[in-house]
């Protein structure tokens, strides 16, 4: 091993992972623990993003400390966490839990009996962090902790709902999961009381007798072997069998311990390598640290890695040296003083959380101020696996001006101890610190020893705030600290100190100083305050083009944040009697803490009146392998031994000629290849989903930033990624279109894509006295990235000297890529053969851009004849793979006074980026379902898709219906406040009725939209609801409820015809298993389950008995994209069809003996010479459209559907919480309930991402701090899901009972993409909400509101006091359209 000093250890390097011990080799400190454990081929751990913000990645480390005698559990991102900074711990991952040879880990069952897996990408995360909470404690965990613990994963398809049920049971409140009856397996769950006085086991999260030793709270001196062991039901020690407390949760053997052997080991001094020579040393003593620091003066430290991390590795920053001080005592330990806390720089922040905790606790209210304020600002501070690693002094000492707790540490009067090489400390104010951007007084050969905290006087209050995009693991937009301390002056109260800091508006923390000096000696009373809103606008100022944008919206979020310390020290000081103020009860609503209770949910359908497989809620068929991280996706297919990696080469400007490539250094790295572009593709550069107006490789211009203009292989995917950052281009650049709205200025369109569709006489109704009243509006809405977990990644290769060509992708359409690949390798399709096993997760992001990365990847392979992996990083997926489309609408509607609508105009634009792909069809959708449910007698709907030079948008969840039908949201709702009528009585007025005819001539039949209406009116029982809203809104002037309802039409079908057909080939073996192959791609959705329901139906077999094991084009050949969410209607029809045609042929046998069972007949079958193999075909009947006339039936059925929502906003802020959500789908008679109902609440929240949380944000006119053409939302850190914490408090999804459905399979409807539309509820009662407190201002009536409703949008539509010093009433916050 290396040395430095002759300071080295003696011993290798160790860790243990799942019970195996490990020497760690000495030159991998450049490498990640993920890249450690997956390079061990334990690939059940995830890559999602890189960067700490998905939880794909999530592990748990163990390890002893001797400081606090106790062994600590923690749930951490092994893709941020340093390979070396786990030596010496035990690492256990998703394998080491539970597996289908092992039996499942409780855990693990119950998630997937509990429908809480669907792609099963993120679902290894999730199992992994509830492990570790329930190992990490000492109790069973409240329902809320779970939630909170969750908040560093995230999950795009299933809604959160059934994971926090899954989990649910393992929180004190719900004994059910302790008993053999639980977890039945079905969406229903018994309940079984625990008997009174036992315990539940913090490990395992059962019934046990151990007392609370199971972990932690033990010396280093008492036998290891007895120690941090789970512990079974009889309260043994160890090795013990977790049996079988949930039903069929049949693991069998021991649940792993922790290595003795790292009990006794000494935590050694470390110096090792890694790439390009990168020293790594971790100190094991404070001497040891200063003596590097010496040696060293411009090393690293690092303790979480958390910020140097993304440092390396996004912002390509390279450290040559790296200090560890995760193991020096003095800057772990923790002081509590009589004058306050001494907190040790390398302490984590959930050990700063616990002892914060404590002092609480432990010390007298007033002295806790700022503790408490720490404890919420904590709360939400990133994830759980975040504040599992980061540091106080990574936090501090990276100094940004975003840090939650910077503002704190200064408003409370910290200090900041140092320490130079040497030895020697210095204290230095917190105020002092931060001296400009991410520049901090300390020389460079000093380090952040430790930081005190003050404890508070009496009438000194300390608070924290925090504004982000999303509440959870988020970083803010604004946050700032407060403090004020009070004194008796001529019997009254004024102010003594007083700080105000803000984060967020500037390089560093702000003070308000000019502030701080006014209230001097001030009284607390209302005219102060008055006068404080103008000196807070001299001391913070946060210019127009300021880096994050929001200019005005960070300037209102100051003013609030101050008005809202000012009340809570008001009624603090009344508290006390020290005060009597004038404000009116209703503002106590400003001061409010926030407050979620666990979420609760039901799920209602109607139980299949059947004995077959069909209609029962069976499992997802892979839940059980995606729980144990046993489910294979493509990325995690053992590398062939001659495999090579690939990164690609991307355009840098938005649109450019290329004047040179040199790629002459790309020769200088080790393992490096190849580098090939356009002149090296052996077939077509031309490529494209519909026309080929695209380029594999860029030639002479670039028309995007991230367009691929080549592709390099090395033997690493590191060595790939550093050779091409070698890759020099130059450019002449060229003037670029960048929004919809630049495009119409300059009339830049794709060709040949306008569409228009006429029923009536538009003109001729606004110029006839029918319409009482006619308005025009503009109607804006963002993009949204799919963020599907698994990112997109295909691995090629050849065969037989090169003559054949297979892959395995992750895609919605193998047979694209097998398409693309044959063109461009100028080779016949029937020597391209592509698999997909499984998806982690697609909503349309891989029905074409996936083609891409297989076409490019195959070039390569096939010159080279060596397989070739390409998977795109989180970052570059995003950048270039496109997103739903941004759509422009606009609109002239004419109605009577009653509401009723007689007329509308209007022209909708969506932004096609810079190659067509599916956006033609995307808009025709738009077009189809503009109308949404109201019939609208005069109606003209003219589209047109537009040219920008950014990636080109795609297919997505919805594929434009949403769109089109928020638009008629829009507008309806703007009737309704011009009428001062409830929208949903302007709803109800207009809707479509049995066999009305559509603006393109199809009519509305078995229209259960009224059903679905009535029914979520009754379910959430609407009347009383907007009342009690009312009434709230009367009580509460800083916080408003609103409400709104919504329906929805989504027609079924591909739009375009020839798509509509789906092939599939069932093989029955003689042992009477059933292979059934069809041309779906199972991406979470169910669709192989659901087919191999409908397959064991019509044999009439068990489930067990039909497997599907994947796709291939070379079992049935062109297959459509798995999208339009008719694949169950479709392949479940061809799997029929192919069943019956081998029914057929065995029907004979069959009548000579009818009491064989299946496997003897098929048997039988075998030796009377009958083909037990068949292909099965369908073609959706009657469906046709013509654009020429406008006229047709492109719509084999309607899935129709409501939604209830109520929301209640803080209008300070823009935060804003879902209380309820009602939902009723008209799915026919469902093929598995919950696998629909998985689907409708998954794809709820995924819309309500898009309507009020998922903002995509482009270097544009409107974003002029981001680079033209440039993405700043490129990966979780800046592009906020939805989490568990935003799904409503209350969820309620109901079937729609006895409402079959003649035109599809076994009465079914089609479910994958209807119900994303109906979270536009949200953003309704969002909207009304608003209205609310709009109208306290004196503003009424209609106003705008652009889609996606986030925080900054709410906020500044609010319109208050506090707004207007920095926007009018009527400001439209800017979008990336
Ligand atoms: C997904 C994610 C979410 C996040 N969310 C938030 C959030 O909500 N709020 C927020 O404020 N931040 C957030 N961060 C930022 C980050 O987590 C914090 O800044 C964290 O506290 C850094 O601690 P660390 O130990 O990981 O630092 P490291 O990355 O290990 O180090 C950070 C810096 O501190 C220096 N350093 C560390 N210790 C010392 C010392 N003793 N003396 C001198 N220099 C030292 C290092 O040299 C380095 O420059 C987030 C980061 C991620 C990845
Ligand atoms: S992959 Fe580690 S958090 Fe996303
Ligand atoms: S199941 Fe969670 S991301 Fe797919």
């Amino acid at each position: 091993m290396g040395s430095l000093g002759g300071l080295a250890a003696d011993a290798p390097p160790i860790l243990y992972v799942n019970g195996k011990r490990r020497i760690l080799p000495l030159d991998i400190a450049h490498q990640t623990l993920l890249e450690y454990l997956r390079g061990l081929g334990l690939t059940g751990t995830k890559l999602g993003c890189g960067e700490g913000g998905c939880g794909a990645c999530t592990v748990m480390i163990s390890h002893f400390d001797p400081h606090q005698k106790s062994l600590i559990h923690r749930a951490v991102n092994a893709c941020l966490t340093p390979v070396y900074s786990v030596e010496g711990m035990h690492v256990i991952t998703i394998e080491g839990i539970g597996n289908s040879q092992r039996g499942l880990h409780p855990i693990q069952e119950s998630l997937a009996t509990q429908h809480g897996s669907q792609c099963g990408f993120c679902t290894p995360g999730f199992v992994m962090s509830m492990y570790a909470l329930l190992r990490s404690r000492k109790g069973p965990p409240t329902e809320e902790e779970i939630e909170e613990n969750l908040s560093g994963n995230l999950c795009r398809c299933t809604g959160y709902r059934p994971i926090l049920d899954a989990f649910r049971v393992f929180a004190k409140t719900d004994d059910s999961v302790y008993s053999n009856e639980a977890c039945n397996g079905t969406v229903a769950k018994k309940s079984v009381k625990v008997e009174k006085g036992t315990r539940i086991c913090p490990s395992t999260g059962r019934p046990c007798d151990c007392n609370g030793n199971s972990q932690g709270q033990f010396s280093s001196t008492e036998n290891p072997e007895s120690q941090g062991h789970l512990c079974d039901s009889n309260g043994k020690a160890q090795g013990q069998s977790l049996g079988t407390d949930i039903k069929n949760a049949s693991k069998t053997d021991s649940e792993l311990i922790f290595p003795p052997e790292l009990f006794s080991r000494t935590p050694q001094y470390l110096s090792l390598y890694g790439r390009d020579g990168i020293l790594w040393f971790r100190p094991a003593n404070l001497k040891d640290l200063l003596g590097l620091k010496h040696a060293h003066p411009d090393a690293k430290l690092i303790v979480g890695n958390t910020e140097v991390g993304i440092e390396t590795r996004f912002k390509k920053v390279v450290y040559p040296v790296l200090i560890s001080t995760t193991h020096v005592a003095e800057f772990n330990a923790i002081n509590v003083r009589d004058d306050g806390v001494e907190i040790g720089s390398s302490v984590t922040l959930s050990r700063l959380l616990d002892v914060m905790r404590e002092c609480m606790r432990e010390r007298p209210a007033h002295e806790t101020s700022a503790c408490a304020a720490f404890i919420e600002q904590l709360r939400w501070f990133a994830g759980a696996q975040i504040r599992n690693v980061a540091s106080v002094g990574g936090n501090i000492c990276t100094a940004s001006p975003i840090s939650d707790l910077n503002p704190l540490w200064i408003a409370s009067k910290s200090l900041f101890k140092l320490i130079d090489n040497k030895g020697s400390m210095k204290e230095v104010k917190a105020a002092d610190f931060f001296v400009a951007y991410r520049k901090v007084a300390m020389d460079r050969n000093e380090l952040l020893y430790s930081v005190f905290l003050p404890w508070t006087r009496k009438f000194e209050y300390v608070k924290e705030f925090k504004q982000a995009h999303r509440r959870d693991d988020d970083i803010a937009l604004v946050n700032a600290g407060m403090r004020v301390f009070f004194t008796e002056r001529d019997g009254t109260l004024v102010v003594k100190e007083s700080t105000f800091v803000f984060g967020g508006v500037g390089p560093v923390p702000l003070s308000a100083k000019k502030t701080e000096a006014f209230l001097q000696d001030k009284e607390w009373k209302e005219e102060t305050l008055q006068n404080v809103r103008a000196t807070l606008r001299e001391d913070i100022v946060i210019a127009e083009n300021a880096p994050g944008g929001m200019a005005e919206f960070r300037s209102s979020l100051v003013a609030s944040f101050f008005f809202k310390f000012f009340l809570l020290s008001s009624y603090k000081l009344e508290q006390q009697g020290k005060l009597v103020h004038n404000f009116p009860a209703t503002y106590k609503s400003a001061v409010a803490d926030y407050h979620k209770p666990p979420s609760r949910g039901s799920q209602s359908y109607q139980p299949s009146e059947t004995s077959t497989a069909v209609g029962q809620p069976t499992m997802h068929l892979s839940a059980r392998m995606q729980v144990t991280g046993e489910a294979e996706y493509t990325d995690d297919i053992l590398m062939p031994p001659s495999g090579l990696h690939a990164a690609l080469v991307l355009s840098t400007k938005p649109h450019a000629h290329i004047m040179s490539i040199d790629a002459s250094e790309t020769e200088m790295i080790a393992g490096f290849e190849g580098f090939f572009t356009a002149k090296d593709i052996p077939g077509g550069n031309d490529i494209g989903a519909i026309i080929a107006d695209e380029e594999l490789f860029a030639t002479n211009v670039v028309t995007c930033v991230g367009q691929a203009i080549g592709i390099v292989v090395a033997d690493t995917l590191e060595n790939a990624k550093a050779a091409a950052q070698k890759v020099k281009i130059e450019y002449e650049e060229l003037p670029a279109v960048l929004s919809i709205e630049d495009a119409l200025k300059v009339g830049s369109f794709h060709p040949g894509t306008e569409r228009l569709i006429q029923r009536g006489d538009v003109e001729a109704c606004f110029a006839s006295d029918d319409c009482d009243h006619i308005f025009e509006g503009t109607v804006r809405m963002g993009g949204q990235e799919h963020f599907y977990l698994e990112p997109n990644t295909s691995l090629v290769w050849t065969s037989d000297g090169g003559n054949e060509i297979f892959m395995a992708s992750s895609t919605q359409s193998p047979q694209k890529h097998q398409k693309y690949v044959a063109h461009v390798l100028g080779i016949p399709m029937s020597k391209v053969v592509c698999k997909t096993k499984r998806i982690g997760g697609g909503f349309g992001g891989k029905e074409t851009k996936s083609a891409f990365v297989a076409a490019a990847a195959a070039v390569p392979a096939y010159l080279l004849r060596k397989p070739v992996k390409l998977t795109l990083d989180r970052d570059i997926d995003m950048l270039i793979t496109g997103q739903r489309h941004p759509f422009l609408g606009k609109y002239k509607v004419g109605y009577t006074k009653e509401g009723k609508v007689l007329a509308l105009d209007l022209a909708i634009y969506n932004n096609g980026g810079n190659s067509l792909d599916l956006s033609h069809s995307v808009l025709d959708r738009a077009v189809f379902h503009s109308d949404n449910v109201y019939a609208i007698p005069n109606f003209r709907v003219f589209g047109r898709v537009c040219f920008t030079n950014l990636a080109s948008n795609t297919a997505f969840r919805g594929f434009g219906g949403p769109q089109g039908m928020i638009i008629a949201e829009n507008w309806i709702e703007r009737i309704a406040r011009s009428l001062n009528t409830p929208p949903e009585k302007i709803r109800e007025l207009n809707f479509q009725e049995e066999g009305y005819e559509l603006h393109y001539g199809q009519r509305v039949e078995h229209n259960t939209l009224h059903r679905v209406w009535d029914g979520v009116k009754e379910s959430c029982e609407f009347e009383k609801r907007r009342s009690l809203v009312e009434i709230f809104n009367e009580q509460h002037k800083w916080r408003k409820r609103g409400v709104a309802m919504v329906p929805t039409k989504f027609g079924i079908s591909f739009t375009a015809k020839f798509m509509n057909q789906a092939g599939a080939l069932v093989q029955v073996y003689t042992d009477g298993t059933v292979l059934v192959t069809h041309g779906g791609v199972e991406m979470g959705q169910g669709l192989h389950t659901k087919v191999a329901q409908i397959a064991a139906a019509s044999f009439g077999i068990p489930m067990s008995s039909v497997f599907i094991s994947e796709t291939s084009t070379d079992k049935v050949p062109n297959a459509s994209p798995t999208a339009a969410s008719a694949s169950s209607d479709m392949y479940g029809q061809a799997v029929l069809d192919a069943c019956e045609q081998i029914k057929s042929r065995m029907q004979p046998v069959k009548e000579e003996n009818s009491s064989l069972s299946f496997s003897k007949l098929a048997n039988a079958c075998h030796l009377e010479r009958i083909d037990l193999s068949a292909h099965g075909f369908y073609a959706t009947p009657d469906i046709n459209f013509d654009w020429v006339t406008g006229r047709g039936s492109p719509f084999s059925y309607f899935t129709f559907g409501a939604a209830f929502a109520e929301v209640e906003i803080d209008t300070l802020t823009g935060d804003f919480q879902i209380q309820r959500v009602d939902i009723v789908m008209d799915l026919g008679t469902s093929l598995n309930p919950a696998i629909d109902i998985g689907q409708i609440e998954g794809a709820f929240i995924q819309g309500l991402g898009w309507v009020a949380l998922e903002e995509v944000k482009w270097g544009d006119k409107e974003h002029l701090w981001v680079k033209p053409g440039h993405l700043f939302t490129q990966g979780p850190g800046t592009y906020k899901l939805p989490t568990a914490n935003d799904i409503p408090g209350e969820f309620h999804v109901s079937l729609l009972k006895d409402a079959p459905n003649i035109r599809a399979i076994h009465s079914s409807k089609a479910v994958g993409e209807p119900p994303l539309f109906l979270a536009s509820s949200v953003f309704f009662a969002i909207k009304d909400a608003i209205m609310s407190a709009r109208a306290e201002h004196g503003l009424h009536g209609f106003f705008v509101l652009d889609s996606p409703a986030t925080p900054e949008r709410i906020r500044m539509a609010c319109a208050d006091e506090f707004t207007k010093a920095f926007a009018a009433a009527d400001f439209r916050p800017k979008l990336s359209v």
